[in-house]
């Protein structure tokens, strides 16, 4: 066993979702190992545990699972389960940490950021309940980076990742074990696969399944064509790359560009999927037709008994703040709490854990259940899939039926990405700063009811995260929101959410570019998006 002497590095705060940086950030000597070692300096109690490490696959994988590897057993880990070739989706890992009660689990992925030596390479620990370390650890582990004088490593020959068993590092067992197998059986036990295994092999009903070349692209392989029997080549792009083939690894409109090219085709599908980087994200498609993420959390809430997993109802839900709010009146009609939550999965956790929520899900294109402890991207496709075997109808169709009884939510965020970061965060300062006027003032067809900065009291243990992102409330219900992505690794990202009310199911097919049309604007003169961005159109509309 080695201790190195190091120096600390000032910029290892974990962001919305573990320390994201440049590959090259990565790659600088001692960066990751200081890293790691703050993790387990900020850890009490795992001394002989069991400790679980797998990544998305992207650039940088092999080499850092070997650091943590070596680093781990020097530490004094008494177990390892690390997915075979260094791949395990992140829903994946937090279900391997539940079923073998392990300490807890390292993942190394930056989720949809783009991979390869010039993309992005991130690492995220998850506590022994599967789910992001929650803010009282990420910054215990900062605050120990900003101090770290020494690490520990051992000094052994590489572990061989590719082949299945287990082996030792020093006093330390480690197990290669097969990524999918545990996956794909929790999977089942949640969903109907007979049934849904007739309907896709009936004939009549296709779909394309697009994991972007990256991590589900096995998971899905194993569950789609090999369990389900679809057809072969249902899934595409489905070997992970290095570099996600040069792609954006991120499930939307924009990026997803071949799934989206052949569902809104000739001919296309009736079910398209794709999901992103490290497999906790997916959209949903129909044939010619996207599903909102909101919209698809609040459907899935409204049709849960229809599947196995979830027959007993639901405990309650809960969406991030800037998500629509669909699934606020499925919730209420089901007689059920939905709680607001801040930005991030890691605030779902506690409501898990405590059964206050069985499901919930933000509208980036995440959504998942008390399964596991993140969101779960093949997790939200099957669930569609065995909704629609049970009610044998097109998507489009549920969600429109979906909108007949509710109302619709019509909603869409604008992304401004690389913005200049003090200029972005002097456009939420001088937002912030009006605060407190701008309730009962109104601008064409609105009138502002509230307005505030978002703050946040877990319910379950009373912590409190305060500047969540800027609200504005109008009396009819929309909303616009605006907040700094806690993601990005360049310049800052400002995201506008926008929201308003429909219940009229004559206007339901309108366009939400449209219909949003005046909040947009308004959007852009209240917070002078223009001129202190410099920016005149979003780089990512969803
Ligand atoms: C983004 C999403 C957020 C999600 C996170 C991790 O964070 O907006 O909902 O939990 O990625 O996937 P942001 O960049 O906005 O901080
Ligand atoms: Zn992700």
């Amino acid at each position: 066993m080695q201790t190195v002497l190091t120096q600390p590095f000032s910029d290892q705060k974990p962001g919305t979702s573990g320390l994201r940086k440049q590959v090259t950030t990565f790659q600088q000597p001692h960066y990751l190992q200081n890293f790691v070692q703050a993790i387990f300096d900020s850890l009490e109690g795992y001394q002989g545990q069991t400790l679980v490490v797998g990544g998305d696959g992207r650039y940088y994988n092999r080499e850092a699972i070997q650091i943590i590897l070596k680093m781990a057993a020097a530490n004094g880990f008494g177990r390892i389960l690390v997915g075979q070739g260094g791949i395990l989706s992140t829903p994946a890992v937090s279900g391997i940490i539940r079923k073998y009660q392990a300490f807890g689990g390292i993942i190394l992925s930056a989720s949809h950021n783009p991979g390869g030596p010039d993309g992005d390479f991130g690492i995220k620990y998850n506590t022994s309940n599967g789910g992001p370390a929650p803010e009282k650890v990420t910054s215990a582990i900062f605050e120990r980076s900003k101090v770290i004088d020494e690490y520990k490593i051992l000094e052994a020959s590489d572990v061989d990742l590719d082949r299945i068993g287990p082996s030792t590092l020093g006093n330390t067992r480690v197990e290669v074990v097969d990524s999918v197998t545990d996956y794909a059986a929790l999977m089942e036990s949640l969903f109907d696969f007979d049934q849904i295994q007739q309907f896709l092999t009936r004939g009549d009903f296709r779909i394309c399944i697009d994991p972007l070349h990256a991590v589900t692209g096995p998971y899905a392989t194993a569950i789609f064509e090999r369990r389900l029997n679809a057809p072969a080549g249902t899934v595409q792009n489905g070997i992970p790359l290095e570099d996600f083939g040069g792609g954006h690894p991120d499930p939307n409109l924009v990026y997803a560009k071949d799934l989206v090219k052949i569902m809104f085709g000739d001919n296309a599908p009736d079910f398209g999927a794709a999901s992103d980087g490290d497999g906790d994200r997916n959209m949903i498609l129909g044939r010619n037709f996207f599903v909102t993420p909101s919209d698809s959390l609040a459907i899935l809430a409204a049709n849960a008994t229809l599947v196995p997993g979830y027959r007993q109802g639901l405990a309650g839900i809960a969406r991030s703040m800037p998500t629509s709010q669909a699934p606020d009146r499925v919730a209420e009609k089901l007689g059920i709490d939905c709680y607001e939550t801040p930005t991030g999965w890691k605030f779902f956790g506690n409501l898990l854990d405590a059964g206050k929520i069985t499901l919930c899900g933000e509208e980036s294109f995440g959504t998942g259940s008390n399964h596991v402890r993140e969101k779960d991207g093949l997790w939200a496709v099957l669930f569609w899939l065995n909704i629609l075997a049970v009610r044998q109808q097109s998507v489009e169709t549920i969600v429109k039926e979906h909108w007949a009884t509710y109302g619709r939510n019509v909603y869409s965020r604008h992304d401004y990405e690389g913005v200049d970061s003090d200029r972005a965060h002097d456009l939420i300062t001088t937002l912030r700063g009006q605060l407190s006027t701008l309730p009962g003032q109104t601008f064409g067809a609105y009138t502002v009811g509230y307005s505030d900065d978002f703050s946040y009291t877990d319910p379950v243990d009373g912590s409190v995260a305060s500047q969540q992102g800027v609200r504005i409330g109008f009396q009819d219900g929309s909303r616009i929101v605006f907040r700094l992505s806690g993601t990005g690794t360049q310049g800052a990202t400002l995201r506008v959410y926008l929201e308003s009310y429909e219940a009229d199911s004559s206007k339901h097919d309108q366009d939400p570019q449209v219909a949003l049309g005046d909040l947009i604007q308004l959007a852009d003169s209240l917070a002078q998006i223009t001129a202190k961005t410099g920016r005149t159109t979003p780089t990512v509309i969803t």
